[in-house]
């Protein structure tokens, strides 16, 4: 009876023991992680702001500068809420071009991409066709018809284009139920303010991975149109203002649900709800 009990007390010390020492491994391996991310947070933001930015302060001083009501110093303020190691610039080298979270990581053989706002310029769906390895399906749309040269180069890379304003005479449902996809991996949005009533529809019914916006307006509007997104758990992983429209600021953002997919690790929420 006695060693009995003795060898069960053992064993519970030795059960203490391992779930400690594995504990600890992980927790160590955790804050290796966030010690990496809080680096790569210092490279970004040309900063020594830490997590302690991500608080209550940081959504604080984003309505402060709505009230401000200066696009510079909002677009400022507007922090990476994840960190994509491996993020690059598709498309244009100036003006135009996104910052795509590891594009190669994507499904490649069932793939679609969607870019909304062409005006002739197919530099970014290009691009992405060609590092996304050609196969995906980029679903095209622009208020005007397209010239015939840029017809002929996006029928090469799997492109279908559509006409009309979104959402005013082009829903984004629309176009996914005629061309039958139910999700958009890559969502790329230059439409000059339709941003603002077109996209919700879009990513509150399908699933929607990485978004590379335009938005367009005061601060309250950019403000707003973040939080749309914030909404279905997109976060921001780059900002970038567009110096050639004051009123204009690039934002690229990855939904919760597809960070693990892209190697994206989340760092907090900066947009107030
Ligand atoms: C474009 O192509 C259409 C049909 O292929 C042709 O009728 C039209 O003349 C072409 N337009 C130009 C500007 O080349």
């Amino acid at each position: 009876m006695a060693s009995n009990s003795g060898s069960l007390s053992m064993f519970l010390l030795l059960m203490t023991l391992m779930i400690t020492v594995s504990n600890y491994f992980g927790t160590n391996k955790i804050d290796l992680q966030l010690s990496e991310t809080q680096k790569d947070l210092k490279k970004l933001t040309n900063t020594d702001s830490n997590f302690n930015y991500y608080s209550i302060q940081s959504q604080k001083d984003l309505l402060e500068q709505v009230k401000r009501g200066i696009n510079q110093e909002f677009y400022q303020r507007v922090m990476p809420e994840v960190i994509c190691k491996d993020k690059v610039r598709i498309g244009e080298k100036s003006d135009g071009g996104k910052y795509v979270c590891k594009p190669e990581a994507v499904n490649q053989d069932d793939c679609t991409i969607m870019s909304l706002g062409l005006n002739n310029q197919i530099e970014f769906d290009e691009h992405i066709s060609k590092v996304t390895g050609g196969k995906c399906t980029i679903l095209g749309a622009d208020i005007a018809e397209q010239s015939n040269s840029t017809k002929s180069k996006y029928a090469a890379i799997n492109g279908l284009l559509f006409v009309g304003k979104i959402p005013e005479t082009l829903g984004l449902l629309d176009i996914l139920k005629k061309t039958g996809k139910s999700k958009v991996d890559f969502l790329k949005v230059d439409i000059e303010g339709g941003e603002h009533a077109g996209l919700e529809p879009l990513i509150k019914e399908h699933s929607v991975c990485q978004i590379f916006i335009e938005i367009h307006g005061s601060p309250s509007l950019h403000l707003e149109m973040l939080q749309k997104m914030a909404k279905y758990n997109f976060r921001i992983f780059n900002v970038d203002p567009n110096f050639q429209c004051p009123t204009c600021c690039e934002y690229s953002l990855i939904n919760e649900n597809c960070m693990k997919q892209y190697g994206a690790v989340p760092l907090g929420i900066t947009i107030p709800k």
